[in-house]
């Protein structure tokens, strides 16, 4: 008995420090969600146990190479051994009750976690594409590059990919859920934490897959309640200045050389003009920022588009005011 009774005693000795090292390091950043509770838990969980096998594997190596170590003198061969049922079977039977036993309550914290969604629930559409993460509010009419979520009220994630495969995870809620082009993934949280966090792209996803990185911000009702109202504003004035620069576009003017649908005119189509790289007939080249959108308004001859002639008048600064050109702008960069 003796044999059994020194290496369970050890087992305990060696896992009681790494349970303890477990529980004063913070190996996870703080909890801010309700499904993260049990999900924490199950790795405390799986934690202990991985730490009392470790210590039962240390224990009973040591004592054996301890106690049954080769006497002095002692040149005899070994006592053959075949088999023993009895041992055979425990160590069959406790592992299967182990791996049974943690696969119930994984599977109970996964149940718990896919409670199906509610009318309570806000939800936001999450994009993700290389390398950003796009977030509709459907219930609100806008869409924003933060993810701002009213403390404790459910969220349920509609998540897709525009491109690649990409995966959604905020560390601080716990759970990760991918993100597939053509194919929309719902994972339902609480957050239960007001704090600021960051979302993560889990799924290597091209070069700047390290930096696809979005704020999170978890606030109560009222400060919520205030951004929806800024973003609907925001979203409703730049509605506005877009649908007046294309007003604009077709009575000033522009409209006579510059298409909007990439076909060729006499002057550069506006599609896909804004952010894209300019080439000019001096051998220069420029990015087409709103800098250089409002220059060429205003001063068309400066700076001439390869495979173009200057044709362009150079009085639209008289002829428009600030605002109306400023507006052409937004159109023009609302053509993607
Ligand atoms: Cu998206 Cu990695």
């Amino acid at each position: 008995m003796k044999r059994f009774i020194v290496p369970i005693m050890l087992t305990f000795v060696i896992a009681l420090p790494s349970i303890v090292l477990f529980e004063s390091v913070d190996l996870t950043p703080v909890l801010a969600s309700e499904q993260g509770r049990d999900i924490d838990q199950l790795l405390r969980v799986l934690f202990i146990l991985a730490s009392l096998i470790f210590g039962g594997v240390i224990a009973f190596l040591l004592y054996s190479v301890l106690a049954f170590r080769r006497q002095p003198g002692d040149l005899s061969d070994a006592e053959p051994i075949h088999g023993h049922m009895g041992l055979e079977i425990t160590w069959t039977i406790i592992p299967l009750i182990v791996v049974i036993a943690l696969g119930a309550i994984g599977a109970d914290v996964l149940l718990n976690i896919d409670e199906a969604p509610t009318d309570r629930d806000l939800v936001v559409n999450v994009t993700g594409f290389q390398w950003a993460w796009d977030f509709e509010y459907p219930e609100y009419g806008f869409n924003s590059s933060e993810l701002v979520l009213p403390v404790n009220r459910p969220v349920l994630f509609r998540l897709t990919s525009r491109d690649v495969n990409h995966a959604f995870f905020i560390p601080e809620f716990r759970v990760k859920m991918d993100a597939l082009p053509g194919i929309v993934n719902e994972v339902r949280l609480t957050p239960s934490q007001i704090g600021e966090y960051r979302t993560y792209c889990a799924e290597l996803c091209g070069t700047s897959h390290a930096y696809m990185l979005a704020r999170v911000r978890v606030v109560d009702q009222p400060v919520f309640d205030e951004w929806v109202q800024n973003q609907q504003e925001a979203a409703a004035a730049l509605a506005g200045q877009v649908g007046e620069g294309k007003a604009l576009y077709d009575q000033v003017g522009c409209k006579g050389c510059h298409s909007i649908d990439g076909s060729r005119m006499t002057g550069p189509t506006f599609a896909g003009l804004y952010a894209s790289e300019r080439r000019f007939t001096d051998g220069s080249t420029t990015v087409a920022d709103e800098e250089y959108l409002r220059n060429s308004i205003l001063n068309p001859g400066a700076q001439i588009v390869e495979g173009f002639n200057n044709l362009m008048p150079a009085n639209y600064g008289d002829q428009l005011r600030d605002e109306e050109i400023q507006a052409l702008i937004e159109f023009i960069e609302s053509l993607e």
